[in-house]
């Protein structure tokens, strides 16, 4: 099948060259000219897993084009997929202005009946505006074709986009039409047939039930996280500990261990702005969503206090205090640094006068660009290089490499040893008989060698 995706971002460019892989023809429209002359050239854009090796395959099979011409994209099919972005305006609500501007162009180029398929997160109700808009865009040009909008919203994750893509939990199409609906379902039919173990269920609903089911998704993700880092907070002062006790909880089969770790906050792209999208829908319609607000302020609480602790421990004057920090991105397996809990860390060090030693795997190059402007930003080669002389050492993203810590290094290496751990990956105990100082969020400060530590070894 052909298809047209507008937006090379995430969901646009991972939706691109998964169809394009498994056999549908794709073009792939951007008004970011760099951006597809390097696609075209099969030059990476984004940093995930398995994504070039599937572009160049992609383009080795002619099975996908970019471009930033939007006739081109127009006429090249009759499907055309909305991936555009719909970032937060400052008042909460999602931005649909290039949402819109895609459809615009796209309809006054259209002389066949033609599918539109939304995928970008949008508020509830979107589609139907989309529908009505083509409805009086159509009758401006008083041309007479038949038009469809469907909602068919994207679950992906970043770090594991191209297998969440490829083996989906799901396939949410909400349509009101049935042609419409088997027209999707047809596009995603080998991917759900190639499934080996069950096959996702593709549900057919309204186009609003599909939106909301994208935004409920998301929430009650982002809940389940709030939930455990309001939790870590009463451990603290209860004088449990959270690890524990999140594993006393998780293995209740209904609750289970996914999205359950505590830690610095939440961040990323989806689940900030999707919460803040849904509360501004809710208000503007006279409904305060409680849970919602809730599930955002612990959120903010949560970054606020780690960060505060780490400053505490300078009494709130980090000037000249070398600070390491070990991860950037807002989650492993991504360069993204979209609401990264570290990127705010770092930014009041910085601000503050402190020098910020920074190691990132690959979320480096994007953090010496954010950070531009401080001559106290050093990005670091290794993980190592950046405890050199350092006063603190923040462990913000959970790549891989960092559960390996060598203790012994650390008190070496660093001016004095304190390890603050914003993704709880390390054990306490361990730490602690070390002689490393230790701080996480449901566990406390424990100084290395403080008499409580010493009679608790004993
Ligand atoms: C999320 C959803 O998971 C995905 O289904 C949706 O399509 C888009 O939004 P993403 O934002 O890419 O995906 O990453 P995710 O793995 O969900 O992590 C989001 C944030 O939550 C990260 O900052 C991560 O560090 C944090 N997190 C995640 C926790 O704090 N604890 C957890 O247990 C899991």
């Amino acid at each position: 099948m052909k298809i047209s995706i507008y937006g090379t971002g995430y969901v646009g460019l991972i939706a691109g060259v998964c169809f394009a892989n498994i056999g549908h023809k794709i073009l792939c429209y951007d008004v970011d000219q760099e951006r597809i002359n390097n696609l075209k050239l099969g030059k990476s854009v984004l940093y995930e897993q398995d994504f070039d090796k599937l572009l160049a395959n992609a383009l080795e099979k002619d099975n996908i084009y970019f471009t930033t011409n939007i006739e081109a994209a127009a006429c090249f099919s009759n499907i055309h997929m909305m991936c555009v972005g719909t970032p937060s305006l400052n008042d909460g609500s999602a931005n649909l202005t290039y949402l819109f501007s895609a459809v615009e162009n796209l309809v006054f180029h259209s002389t066949e009946p033609t599918l539109i398929i939304i995928k970008s997160t949008v508020p509830v109700g979107t589609s139907i505006l989309i529908s009505n808009k083509v409805k009086e865009l159509l009758l401006e040009r008083k041309e007479i074709v038949s038009i469809d909008v469907v909602s068919c919203p994207e679950f992906l994750a970043q770090g594991e986009a191209v297998h969440n893509f490829m083996h989906p939990n799901r396939i949410i199409i909400g349509s009101d039409n049935l042609l419409a609906f088997e027209k999707v379902r047809e596009i995603y039919e080998p991917i759900v047939r190639s499934q080996k173990g069950e096959a996702p269920p593709v549900l057919c609903m309204s186009p609003s039930s599909a939106e909301l089911s994208k935004y409920a998704s998301n929430l009650f993700l982002a809940c389940k996280i709030s939930f455990m880092n309001e939790l870590s907070r009463i451990a603290e002062f209860t004088g449990a500990n959270i690890t524990e006790v999140i594993n006393g909880m998780v293995s209740d089969k209904r609750i289970g261990p996914a999205m359950s770790h505590p830690g610095c906050g939440f961040g990323g792209s989806c689940f900030p702005k999707d919460l803040k999208a849904l509360i501004h829908q809710s208000e503007i319609n006279n409904y305060t969503p409680q849970l919602l607000h809730a599930v955002l302020d612990v959120n903010i609480n949560q970054k606020k206090y780690f960060i505060e602790r780490v400053f505490s421990l300078f009494n709130f004057d980090v000037k000249n205090k070398t600070i390491a920090i070990w991860g950037l991105a807002f989650k492993p397996n991504t360069d993204d640094l979209r609401e990264s809990i570290s990127c705010e860390l770092v930014e009041e060090l910085l601000v503050g006068g402190a020098i910020v030693q920074a190691y990132d795997p690959v979320a480096g190059n994007n953090a010496k660009k954010k950070f531009q402007s401080f001559k106290n930003f050093i990005i670091c080669k290794s993980k190592e290089e950046a405890l050199d002389k350092a006063d603190l050492l923040a462990v913000m993203t959970e790549w891989p490499e960092f559960f390996c810590i060598d203790t012994e290094l650390l008190k070496h290496s660093m001016n004095s040893p304190i390890l603050f751990d914003g993704r709880n990956m390390y054990d306490p105990q361990e730490i602690k008989k070390s002689g490393v100082s230790y701080f996480a969020v449901g566990i406390g400060y424990i100084p290395a060698n403080s008499p409580e530590t010493l009679s608790n070894d004993n």
